[in-house]
């Protein structure tokens, strides 16, 4: 029996509302590949959480979760109760940072019965490879000389190791799907780091060359995205270009609620974080409508991780499936239930199998 152990953390609003169908989900698969099993812990950090102790998460919470094969989140937030930025550092952040989750991975497809708010989708299947850990999103800067003379000084920094890790991993998951990697870049721009980057990025090419690439420019790139995403197959960007480029791959999709995501930790010294792209959403928390496909899906990427392509792959087609039928929450024009569009996937896995 192959055990993955899941720390399960529900978190707030819709999260909450997800989690435990999309646990379901997951137990069902396993139940279908028979030498399968989660191993669950769920851990209450939230809002709610930190109301009552103080804090997002105990002082011990990293090492409690450390020892799992990986974290299944939901979302956080409540900024009624706290600040969005304390939920954000004291736990996501926190657990991005300290396991070292340098890479963050989003999958982005149209889906037939799914409207997309653009045109010409064709079938578009995209993955994004978002260096996670520096670039522009660094805390190496400042600011000086208060009043009419401020100034703001914010460093980009890119190294070779976290360049490379990024694109090794593109390519590695190019070799499963059309072999073609892009690369965001913007060279033309801005002089010394995207430079260096397209640099990196050939030099990995050369390890690679049954693999087609691409570079293009990130203004450029956000335009395809919209005019002919079903041009591309796997794509590498920094922080930031990867970060917005992400927003407009699940805006293309027709919802946020069906955008799954992982930040990986590709050193294998600690888990990797599955969780939706999705918030809390608690302009239609309570009312049983949540999107749980986001989830679902996440839980889909959770698979491939391990290696069950075929459970994945299971998965996948029964999510398909069920929004094929119709059966889809409000965000996607339905009007089923979080719990009936849930129903659907269980009773569409059993009957697949
Ligand atoms: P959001 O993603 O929660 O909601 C944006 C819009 O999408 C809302 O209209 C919402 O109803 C809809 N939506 C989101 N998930 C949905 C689902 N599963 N099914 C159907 N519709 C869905 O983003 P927002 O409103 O900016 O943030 C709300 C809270 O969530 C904040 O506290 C924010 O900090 C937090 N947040 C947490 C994230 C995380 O845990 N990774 C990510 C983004 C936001
Ligand atoms: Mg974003």
């Amino acid at each position: 029996m192959k055990k993955i152990k899941l720390s399960v953390i529900p978190g707030d609003g819709v999260g909450k509302e997800i989690m435990p169908h999309a646990v379901r989900v997951m137990d069902t698969v396993a139940e279908i590949h028979g030498g399968l099993s989660f191993d669950k812990v769920t851990y209450p950090w939230s809002c709610e959480y930190y109301l009552e102790h103080g804090k997002m998460m105990p002082e011990d919470g990293l090492d409690q979760l450390k020892d799992s094969d990986a974290v299944f989140l939901g979302a956080v937030g409540n900024p009624q109760l706290v600040p969005d930025h304390v939920t954000l550092w004291e736990l996501l952040i926190k657990i991005r940072r300290e396991f070292e989750q340098t890479l963050n991975i989003r999958h982005a497809k149209q889906i037939q019965g799914i409207q997309s708010p653009i045109t010409n989708p064709n079938n578009f299947d995209i993955i994004v490879v978002r260096e996670n850990s520096e670039g522009e999103y660094s805390e190496i800067g400042g600011t000086m000389h208060k009043g009419p003379d401020e100034i703001a000084v914010q460093n980009a920094v890119f190294t070779r190791k976290a360049s490379e890790t990024a694109m090794r991993y593109a390519f590695e998951l190019a070799k499963t799907r059309k072999n073609h990697v892009t690369s965001a870049t913007k060279s033309n721009g801005i002089v010394y780091s995207m430079p260096f980057w397209d640099r990196v990025f050939n030099d990995v090419a050369k390890d690679y060359p049954e693999i087609e690439t691409a570079s293009n420019h990130i203004d450029a790139l956000a335009a395809y995205f919209i005019t002919r995403p079903s041009s591309f197959d796997v794509v590498v960007a920094s922080n930031l270009f990867g970060d917005i480029l992400t927003d407009i791959s699940a805006a293309i999709m027709g919802s946020i609620g069906i955008a799954p995501s992982v930040n990986l930790n590709v050193n294998g010294k600690y888990p990797s974080m599955f969780e939706p792209v999705h918030g809390s959403a608690p302009d239609i928390y309570g009312k049983g409508i949540a999107n749980p496909i986001g989830q679902i899906w996440t839980g889909k990427m959770l698979l491939d991780h391990f290696g069950e392509h075929e459970m994945a792959d299971l998965l996948m087609k029964s999510i398909e499936a069920v929004i094929a039928e119709g059966i889809k929450t409000p965000d996607l024009g339905g009007s089923a239930s979080t719990e009936e569009v849930a129903d659907a996937i269980v009773a569409q896995l059993r009957r697949s199998n």
